[in-house]
């Protein structure tokens, strides 16, 4: 693991501060003593192995599931979340991995879904003009707002997804698997987006299983196993550390694959490290 201390400091203030987070299903513990910080201007992936916790963290986040006990702190106050409702008020938007966009409507009707009666309903017109200036702040390339989502690509549904969350203005987004149904150019662009969002400013939390990806997007990348916390890493941290934090094994495919390319081809330069 890289030494902290070798880094800059994320850019801005702490967003979001989680402490000694607990979730329990019954006797099942989806999370023991999480501690998680995001900072404005900052991506952080959210990565581990299938039933780590990672979703459990984010609906905890997103106001689905109530923790059983530690402290999640927001805007630099403690904060209790009853329901979807109040992180949505207080700032935290999720785009979760389904994307619940309705197909038979428009992007404009998808973005302003939920809100025909609430504060950010506005007439068909100024609905419009907000849309285009949302996907505009994402330089997004959607050809028509007037469209129903069947006909656009799933890098261009993601990104509408994506605008829907930053309709409310928030200061932290929670991504989860935004690149898993997409292809190459399709999650390029998308990693380009995620780099918009944070350059505006937002904290950022991606989930993903794919490392390319969180390499690619990541500031800070947290390890989640079996729902505890097990090191923080950065982009440039090697696959083995990676892995074997995600997995809980030194030895594992990928370190073998390594040390064997290594014994083949010691002067090659390849391998990850
Ligand atoms: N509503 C629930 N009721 C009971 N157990 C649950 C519930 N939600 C999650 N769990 C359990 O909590 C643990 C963590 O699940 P979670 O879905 O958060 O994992 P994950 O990291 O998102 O995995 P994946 O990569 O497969 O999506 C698992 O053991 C899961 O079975
Ligand atoms: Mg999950």
């Amino acid at each position: 693991m890289t030494d902290a201390t070798e880094r800059m400091p994320p850019a801005g203030e702490i967003v979001l501060s989680l402490r000694k987070v607990c979730k329990q299903f019954g006797a099942v513990s989806a999370l023991t003593d999480v501690d998680l910080d995001v900072h404005a201007g900052e991506v952080v992936a959210l990565v581990g192995d299938n039933g780590a916790g990672k979703s459990t963290l984010v609906k905890v986040l997103a106001g689905v599931h109530t923790p059983t006990s530690g402290t999640v702190t927001f805007g630099g106050r403690q904060v209790t979340l009853n329901g979807p409702n109040d992180a949505l008020s207080l700032g935290i938007a999720t785009v979760f991995q389904d994307l619940a966009l309705c197909e038979n409507l428009d992007v404009v009707a998808n973005i302003y879904l939920g809100e025909e009666l609430g504060p950010f309903a506005l007439d068909e017109v100024a609905m419009e003009v907000r849309t285009w200036q949302l996907l505009g702040e994402l330089s997004a390339r959607i050809p028509s707002v007037r469209e129903p989502i069947a006909s656009l690509s799933g890098g261009q549904r993601q990104t509408v997804a994506i605008a829907r969350a930053l309709l409310r203005d928030p200061k932290l987004i929670m991504l989860d698997e935004p690149t898993a149904a997409l292809g190459v150019a399709q999650t390029a662009e998308v990693l380009n987006l995620i780099e918009r969002v944070r350059d505006k400013g937002l904290g950022v939390i991606m989930i993903s299983h794919n490392m390319e990806d969180v390499r690619a997007v990541a500031d800070r990348i947290v390890v989640l196993r079996l729902g505890r916390n097990n090191g923080i890493f950065y982009p440039d941290s090697s696959n083995e550390e990676l892995v074997s934090a995600i997995t809980g094994a030194s030895d594992n495919a990928v370190s073998r694959r390594h040390e064997r390319r290594h014994v083949q081809r010691p002067n090659s330069g390849g391998g990850t490290s």
